[in-house]
């Protein structure tokens, strides 16, 4: 079913014959505000008031809303009638969805996220571009896009050098077996502070490269090893992709995309290296350097091309945190002087989790936080709240509900962020019953949960109909589900989510303060109850657009 900020813009659109926005309005005047009038008033040479006054004249929306009015130099504002947001709230409590349209015209969306590098373990800076990327994806897919997903690992480099070096000297197996990344990350160090092995590391480095046999089996293996601890981490996140080709897969490709980009005059050679310069900017983007090497630029831009003639996508999305926008802004401006048309390009970046003490967050020792631990003390520590709140519970339950409850607090802190900017990781806020957190909503969803099983009955498909001003006001809300969804994945802002559930969360105990529902007699006790089930349902579905669980008891 169409939403009601598609019916009124549609309406408006009509009207004006030009494409009318639809945002929400002042509570004060309205419930939306229309504008684009001003925009075709200048285009015409005509008066904006005049022709939003000449607009309004033609709006047909009587069973829609109040006479619109007219607000500033050439908006409209409309105020919803409770009759028609009833009658939406009924429509949405049968639908499947919620009420949230699929869009009218799907795009294809890739996006690329996660990406870390083999043979060393995730940290904490993983989750954000792990679980941003998953967010973006999950409601990408629920609004009906066709979205790719590509965990770009760093399967390549002069690190395998060293590390085959390690491989066949200094292995451990028993260690290997126990913790292969950590025996990984134990090597690479180890031949690293090694300055005599260098020269033999290379030479292990050029035979991997030439392809022999041995060498490329090693390889091999260490790419396995890690895939699979990084697996043991996405299970626990509930995060899966589409493909895991790897930097590696586009080796092949390498020589004849730096080719293409001398042969069109975008790579000039400079000091024996192959760059691609950008007027006004100092540091160029290095395509291949004077030993022939390639470069992380060079495979992104193969990686492009790719995706371009694979998939025809019409966005392309990449997650990682804000160090590499330098990288992504010379890939994104190499790549419009180099294909004829690209898709739109956009870098997510996200800023850097801090300790308490404002530092990039370390363990006691100063080393990164591996982000599999993260998520053990992210459990015990919900372990914790669930033995106090709910004791009596078996010990099996209790820790299925502490891993929706400790991973969903660590997503939900994440997510809830600007995400440009740095924050501070605090387990006490993140696990903190009240407040924006995932807990706080994963309560709020079991207590809706609850009304039903003390109604005792399941809820038919009574018609809703809204008389306390605070029905109304949480209908209003439930009804501008599908404009956030919108507008996150429109401005890849996930914490518009989290803020949309905290204030329906908030709405939803306003109105149950207000109004008794169980109480209450025929036909406004079904009524209600249709409404605090479209009220879980929308949390139930917003936090599992998160990546979250929810529980039904806590
Ligand atoms: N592996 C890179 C890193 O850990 C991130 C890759 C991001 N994606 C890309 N297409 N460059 O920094």
């Amino acid at each position: 079913m169409p939403s009601v900020s598609q019916i009124l813009s549609d309406t408006v659109e009509r009207a004006l014959g030009a494409p009318a926005l639809l945002r929400a309005a002042d509570p004060k005047f309205g419930d939306y505000q229309a504008n684009g009038i001003m925009t075709v008033a200048k285009a015409r040479n005509e008066n904006p008031r005049a022709l939003a006054e000449k607009i309004i004249q033609q709006l047909d929306v009587t069973g829609i809303c109040e006479p619109p009015t007219i607000a500033g130099p050439g908006f409209i504002n409309f105020k919803l009638k409770p009759v028609f947001v009833a009658a939406q709230i009924t429509g949405a409590s049968r639908d499947e969805r919620h009420g949230v349209p699929v869009v009218a015209k799907p795009k294809t969306i890739v996006i690329d996220f996660s990406s870390p590098n083999v043979a060393k373990p995730m940290h904490v800076g993983h989750i954000r571009s792990t679980i941003l990327g998953d967010t973006l994806a999950r409601i990408g897919k629920f609004l009906g896009h066709r979205v790719i997903t590509d965990n770009h690992i760093g399967d390549w480099g002069t690190q395998f050098g060293m590390l085959i070096i390690g491989w066949k000297q200094y292995r451990n197996d028993a260690a290997l077996a126990a913790d292969p990344i950590g025996e990984l990350e134990r090597l690479y160090k180890f031949i690293n502070d090694k300055p005599e092995l260098r020269d033999a590391a290379k030479a292990e480095l050029v035979k991997l490269q030439q392809g022999d046999a041995e060498n490329l089996a090693i390889w091999q293996k260490i790419i396995e090893l890690s895939k699979q601890e990084f697996e043991k981490i996405y299970r626990r996140l509930g995060v899966s992709f589409d493909h895991t080709f790897g930097e590696s897969f586009y080796n092949p490709m390498l020589p004849a995309v730096v080719a293409d980009l001398r042969h069109c005059g975008l790579a000039t050679e400079s000091d024996g290296a192959f760059c691609i310069f950008f007027p006004g900017q100092d540091s160029p983007l290095i395509v291949q350097k004077a030993d022939g090497a390639f470069l992380y630029g060079t495979t992104d831009l193969a990686t492009l091309k790719y995706r371009i003639t694979e998939w025809q996508p019409d966005e392309i999305v990449y997650v990682t945190d804000a160090r590499q926008q330098l990288h992504f802004k010379q890939v994104f401006a190499a790549a419009a002087k180099w294909f004829p048309a690209v898709p739109d390009l956009r870098h997510v970046f996200s800023g850097s989790i801090l300790g308490e003490d404002g530092k990039p967050l370390k363990t006691r020792s100063g080393q990164n936080v591996k982000l599999g631990e993260l998520l053990d003390e992210a459990e015990e520590r919900a372990l914790a709240v669930v033995a106090e709140k709910n004791p009596e519970l078996p010990e099996d339950v209790r820790r299925q509900i502490a891993r929706a409850v400790g991973i969903g607090a660590v997503k939900y802190a994440d997510l809830s962020q600007n995400r440009t900017t740095d924050y501070i990781f605090s387990w006490d806020k993140m696990l903190a019953m009240n407040g924006n957190t995932a807990p706080y909503l994963q309560y709020a969803y079991v207590r809706v949960q609850s009304i039903f099983r003390k109604a005792g009955d399941t809820t038919g498909a009574a018609p809703v109909t809204l008389e306390h001003p605070t029905e109304l006001d949480l209908a209003k809300h439930i009804l501008r589900f599908s404009d956030t969804l919108e507008a996150v994945l429109a401005d890849d802002k996930p914490n518009w989510l989290t803020g949309y559930l905290y204030e329906l969360a908030g709405k939803f105990s306003v109105f149950y303060a207000n109004c008794p529902v169980i109480q209450s007699v025929e036909p406004t006790r079904s009524s209600r109850l249709v409404l605090c089930r479209l009220t879980a349902d929308i949390m139930k579905r917003g936090l599992n657009l998160l990546g979250i669980d929810v529980i039904e008891q806590m």
